[in-house]
């Protein structure tokens, strides 16, 4: 009895050891941004009014092979695309934003073979930006910049109806009361179905979950948005206060 209860714990703990290898990621995740957000905290000047991408990353891995080394002219192609869906809000003129993307993230999203390849990864991410149109839907639900706040649950309805899935909504906390929206992420699996973004119990457990250890490193100027509090979507500010008034 003894040995059967060890071996099936053996067991469980090989399964789970397996299951959450770290050489394996279960999902990506689509990080979209709110440049006006971005950059009132970063002290920049984005007069972007749609929703940029972020990011484009796996849930396991950081910087998965450092010999992958970033090479602009692989995805010259992509560029006008780029500087317009996935700008480097701080420094508009430069590359080094995507490098960062790619040796940290992109390295990693590489085990898969739609991916395996700078020109892969960036054109898949700005494809499933384009699929995704997080603009468009929050749009037709009449989600827009505005001067009043929307409840947390608002949001969430719109994007989950559009996706069938659960978004991560991410915030930063106002010393004035209420939140200001910043990031949106969509999550999907290794096939680029779309998933929940929601931790499954599973996930949280996993001492592998590298994307756990950044959110408890609280390396990340954002937050999960608090349900009770007023969420802010700020206009953009030389653009739209002046077609506004
Ligand atoms: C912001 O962009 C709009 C159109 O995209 C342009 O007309 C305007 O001049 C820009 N404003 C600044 C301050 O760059
Ligand atoms: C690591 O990067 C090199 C290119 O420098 C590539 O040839 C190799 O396949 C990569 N290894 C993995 C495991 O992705
Ligand atoms: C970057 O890629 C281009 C196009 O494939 C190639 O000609 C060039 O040698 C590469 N540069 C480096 C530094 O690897
Ligand atoms: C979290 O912080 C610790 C200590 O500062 C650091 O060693 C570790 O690499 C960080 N983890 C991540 C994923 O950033």
């Amino acid at each position: 009895m003894k040995t059967l209860m060890i071996s099936i714990f053996l067991g469980y703990v090989l399964s789970s050891t397996l299951k959450f290898s770290p050489h394996k990621w279960t999902k990506v995740i689509l990080t979209h941004h709110w440049p006006e957000t971005f950059c009132t905290i970063e002290h920049c000047k984005a007069n972007f009014s749609y929703w940029t991408l972020h990011g484009f990353w796996p849930n396991h891995g950081n910087e998965c092979n450092s010999s992958w080394h970033f090479n602009a002219s692989l995805i010259k192609d992509l560029m006008p695309e780029m500087r317009t869906y996935w700008p480097d809000l701080l420094n508009p003129a430069s590359t080094a934003f995507w490098k960062h993307e790619w040796l940290k993230h992109g390295t990693c999203a590489a085990e898969v073979e739609a991916l395996n390849g700078q020109h892969k990864y960036f054109s898949k991410a700005l494809e499933l930006y384009h699929k995704l149109d997080l603009d468009g839907v929050l749009k037709k639900s009449q989600i827009l910049p505005s001067e009043n706040p929307y409840k947390l649950a608002d949001l969430e309805m719109s994007i989950s109806d559009a996706y069938k899935v659960t978004p991560k909504i991410q915030c930063i906390s106002q010393e004035q009361g209420g939140q200001i929206l910043g990031q949106i992420e969509i999550c999907m699996d290794r096939q680029f179905q779309l998933i929940d973004c929601e931790k499954t119990s599973e996930e949280l457990w996993s001492r592998d979950n590298e994307v756990l250890w950044l959110a408890l490193n609280s390396s990340s100027i954002y937050s999960v948005c608090d349900p009770s509090v007023p969420v802010y979507y700020p206009l953009v500010d030389t653009l739209e206060r002046t077609k506004a008034r």
